[in-house]
This record gives structure tokens, sequence and C-alpha cells, in this order.
């Protein structure tokens, strides 16, 4: 059989027609589509200011919630001053959106105040457009995965008996102690600087900048950060609008925050030249291989200044958020008596007691950790009860995307709700009681509830440092627990004063300060703390 040119001219017609309506389809699909489809569920807005004057301005993870049952739905839109947001109520959608499709969602927005206040190199802030995003992933990423966190161990357990030996000495001062030792562990992880027993000026200093930090607001909020120009507004001009002291206060706190970065630094890297550093660290690891390829001859993908905003990165994400976790546990022990005995029983088990007091013998230490699987699901709790960033660090879309049918336009800002997600009655039976136990398997007689999902963050984004911050948490826990007893305090007609449970506003959810009451478990503890040393 002959082919003729009629054949041909049908053939290229058809295969032109296949390749038309392939490119229509892919079209529709992936671009059309969406952009006919409806936005997800959201109040009325009003025009220009949209949403606004509507989303709370303290605790929104509350109302959020609140709308997404209204409205029937996991995912929420609000449009604030013309930039589009989305809310993400629950763990399909934000395992759908931001795992999943990760790639489109593992952007920020610009955090223009925090640029202003020196935070520009920092992990957290960085957009996905830019060249130092992927290098300061991969250096924290890698840094403190389960394995890599083991060298620090020795720095953590150091850290805290050296904390709850202080407690013991000076019980009020529980939670500026507690604060201090999540402090000085990143410091020193982070930097590799060494630390003094009391008032370390580098730990102050942490602690000043975090706070300097905290008063920034809620980061991407600020008018600043809507309409970026503003920064260059002078501080006489700015500081006459209220709505501008966000600015000043960046401008002014900004030389703290680049002292934080330099000063550490300074301290450490003539000893990390001269070869002469040893205790294992970040810097010590990052400038050490900087230096040696340096000497070979060979390029350095990551500059000093990357490895000091990485370092600094540590300091700044690492300390606040252990110490405020550490706080939400304890409040937690002291309000539930039975849990606090049942943890301290396991610890004794596995410690070993003394015949006369009945207390341990010895501290833990990271070896015991899988021994201790109550204390384990103690701490799985405090991160679900309480989810230290309700609302996360929002992410940002790059391309066009929808979910349910909804249309999320490219560019939406993208908040993931911990604080809903914890609270989801599909997965917690009485989500708002604290039970280590609801984590147990069917199997062993539990519940076998969903561990928590959303307090690290999602996806692309997720918090590269929770493996390190679950091991601080556990060596201080367990440390306390194996020493001391917490208890609420008593009125003068010795009832217990339980404190009314209310937490700060902002990126991280602290709990309103409380009493304590921390008492030694045994006249040893001292001995076992060896404070004398
Ligand atoms: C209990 C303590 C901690 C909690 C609850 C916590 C929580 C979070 C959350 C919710 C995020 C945002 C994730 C997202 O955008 O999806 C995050 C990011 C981050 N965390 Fe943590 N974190 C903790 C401790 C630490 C520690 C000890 C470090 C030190 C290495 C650290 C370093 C970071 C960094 C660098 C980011 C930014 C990641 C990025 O933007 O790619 N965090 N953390």
């Amino acid at each position: 059989m002959t082919v003729t040119s009629v054949d041909y001219t049908h053939l290229a017609t058809a295969s032109g027609l296949v390749l038309a309506v392939t490119i229509v389809y892919y079209l529709h699909r992936h671009y059309w589509a969406d952009s006919c489809l409806p936005l997800p569920p959201s109040p009325p807005g009003e025009p220009i200011l949209g949403h606004l004057r509507m989303i709370p301005t303290v605790h929104p993870e509350y109302q959020y919630a609140k709308w997404g049952q209204q409205y029937d739905t996991d995912i929420l839109y609000f449009k604030v001053l013309g930039r589009p947001m989305v809310v993400l109520n629950s763990v399909e959608a934000a395992r759908e959106l931001l795992e999943k499709r990760g790639a489109n969602s593992a952007d920020r927005p610009r955090f223009v105040l925090f640029e202003v206040m020196g935070w520009g190199i920092t992990l957290t802030f960085l957009r996905w457009s830019s060249p130092r995003f992927k290098l300061h992933r991969r250096l924290l990423q890698q840094s403190f995965t389960p394995t890599a966190c083991k060298p620090y161990r020795d720095i953590q357990t150091e850290e805290a008996r050296r904390a709850v030996g202080a407690i013991l000495r000076n019980p009020h001062n529980w939670e500026v102690l507690l604060r201090q030792f999540s402090t000085a562990v990143v410091l020193r992880i982070g930097f590799g600087i060494s630390v003094q027993q009391y008032d370390d000026p580098y730990v102050k200093m942490a602690i000043d900048v975090e706070e300097a930090t905290g008063k920034g607001g809620v980061p991407a909020a600020s008018v600043v950060d809507f309409f970026p120009l503003l920064r260059y507004i002078p501080t006489v001009v700015a500081e006459r609008f209220r709505l501008l002291h966000p600015l000043v206060h960046a401008r002014r706190t900004k030389p703290s925050i680049q002292q934080l970065h330099d000063a550490p630094w300074d301290a450490t890297e003539p000893s990390i030249r001269a070869g002469t550093a040893s205790q294992p660290s970040f810097i010590l690891t990052h400038l050490g291989q900087y230096l040696r390829n340096q000497a070979q001859g060979r390029p350095n993908e990551a500059s000093i200044a990357d490895l000091k905003g990485a370092a600094g990165a540590i300091s700044i994400a690492g300390g606040n958020t252990t110490w405020s976790t550490l706080i939400i546990c304890i409040l937690n022990l002291m309000l539930n008596p039975k849990i606090q005995a049942r943890a301290q029983a396991e610890l004794d088990q596995v410690l070993g007691t003394d015949d006369e007091t009945g207390h341990p013998t010895r501290l833990p230490t990271f070896d015991d950790r899988p021994r201790l699987p109550y204390l384990e699901n103690i701490m799985r709790e405090t991160t679900r009860w309480a989810p230290l960033s309700p609302v996360g660090v929002p992410h940002a879309t790059l391309q066009d995307d929808s979910y349910k049918g909804y249309r999320i336009p490219r560019g939406s800002v993208v908040y993931a709700n911990a604080w809903a997600m914890s609270r989801d009655t599909r997965y917690y039976s009485s989500p708002e009681e604290f039970d280590p136990d609801r984590f147990v398997a069917v199997s062993d007689g539990g519940k076998g509830e969903a561990l928590p999902e959303g307090p690290f963050g999602f996806g692309r984004r997720i918090c590269p440092g929770q493996h390190l911050a679950l091991a601080g948490m556990y060596i201080a826990i367990a440390t306390l627990l194996a020493t001391m007893d917490v208890k609420c305090p008593l009125d003068e007609d010795g009832n217990l004063l339980k404190p009314r449970v209310s937490f700060t506003n902002g990126l991280s959810g602290v709990p309103d300060g409380f009493e304590c009451v921390l008492t030694p478990r045994s006249g040893r503890v001292g001995e076992l703390l060896d404070l004398d040393k």
C-alpha cells in the first residue's frame, strides 16, 4: 500500500489537532481551570482593607478554627490590604499543600521589618528565590539530624544538670534558669563558646535579642511588611506615627542583633583557626571545613557571612522555643500530679533507687531515653497540647494552585493552624485534656491516637532543629523530675493555687508567668547534681 501526499496532509492535520487538544487540556487543567475555580470560603471582607479589621490581632488561631467550623471547611481565604492569605485548619490540608506540593509552598512572604533588624541572612526569613536558601537549609538540616545531634548530648546534659542545680539553690528563679539553659545550649552548639556558670554575658546578649525580636510583633504583619518602601522613612518622622513604631524599634535593635552574630563568633574564631577548639559546634564543623578548603585552594560554597547567619539562626530559632516548650511541660506536670508521679516512677525504675530514700541513685543520661516511653509521650503531648507557634511561620505559594475545588492564588501567604489541628476531634478524644497515654497503641491497651503533626511545621520549611530541641527537652525534664517535685503553690489556708492558664500572643505562645514550687525529692539531690564540684 502506498502513502499519498493527501494521507500525509490528513496525518499532519490529525497530529496537529491532537497536539492542540493536549495543550488546551494541559492549560485548562493547570491554569485556566484553576483560575475559574472559586476562592476558599471566607467571611465577607471590606473594600480595600479586606479582612484586615476582622482577623483578631490576639490569638487568631481560635477564630480561624471557629470560622472553619462555621463554613464547614478546612481551608479559609482572606485578603489583607490586597495580599491573599490562606489558613489551613487540618492536617490533611497541610499535608497536601505544604508537603505533597511542597515545591509550590516552600517560599516565605518577605519579612521586611526583620530585614531592617538585621535578620537578613537567617534561614527562617529567607525567600525560596534567594540563592542562599538551599545552602542554608542544607547546612542546618544536615547539622541536626538525629545522628548529627549525638555529639551535642554532653553539652545538653552538662547544661541541664547545671540548670537543675541552680534551681535547687534558687527555686524561685526556675523560669529564668531554664531560659538560661535553653539559650546556653544553642549558643554553645551554634557558636562553640564556653558559657560561664552565672550571668554569662553571651547568654544575656542572646536573651536580650530574643526579647527585642519578639517585640517586633508577628512576622510579616507590620505596615512596613505590607508597604516595603516605608522602610526608608527617616526615624524622626517614623517616631511620630504609631504604625511606624515597629520600624523605629527595628532600627534601634539592629546593633544588638549584629553584636549577637559577631561577638560569640569573634570569641571562638581564633581557636578554630589555631586548631585548638575542641568543643563540638556548628562553627567548628563548618568554619573548620571552610579553612581546610581555603588551605587546599578548593572553593567554598558558604561565605563567612553565611556561616555567621546560620549560627545566628540556631540561636534565635532554638533558644526561646525550647524554653517555652519546657515551661508548657512543667505547667502540665504541676497541674497533673498523677502524671508527674508516673513519670518519676518510670525514671526511678530505670535509674535504680536508694533503699533508704526510695529515690534515684544516679542522674538520667541519653542512654536511658529509649527506656522512658511515658516521658517520651509527655513530651509529645506537650507539643500537641499547646503548639508553640499556633499558626506556624507563614509559607507562601509560588504558583496558582487548587485544593478541594478551591483556587489558591500565587503569592498567597499560607498559615498552618497547628492549634486547630491539635484540637481536631476526629483524631483526639477530649483534646483539651493533657493525656500522654493517648498515643499508646491500641494493641498495648491505649487509644492509639495520632502523633502530633504541625508543632514543628511542614514540608520543605519544617523545623530543622526539632531533634535537637526534643533532645534538650528530654534531658532537662528527666533531670528535673529525677531530682525534684513540681507542685502548685498553696494559699494561706493550704488550698492549691491553680494558675489560670493563658498564653502570650505572637509567633510563639508561651504560658503567661505562673508560680510553681520546686522541692528536692531527697537530701541526696545536691550530691547527685555535684553541687560542690
Ligand atoms: C521545641 C522547640 C522548637 C519548636 C516548637 C520549633 C518550631 C518551629 C516551627 C513551627 C518552624 C516553622 C516551620 C515551617 O515553616 O513550616 C520552625 C522553623 C525553624 N526552626 Fe524550629 N522549633 C524549635 C526548636 C528549634 C531549634 C533548637 C533550632 C536550632 C537548630 C530550630 C531552628 C529552626 C530554623 C532554622 C527554622 C527555619 C526553617 C526554614 O525556614 O526553612 N528550631 N521551628
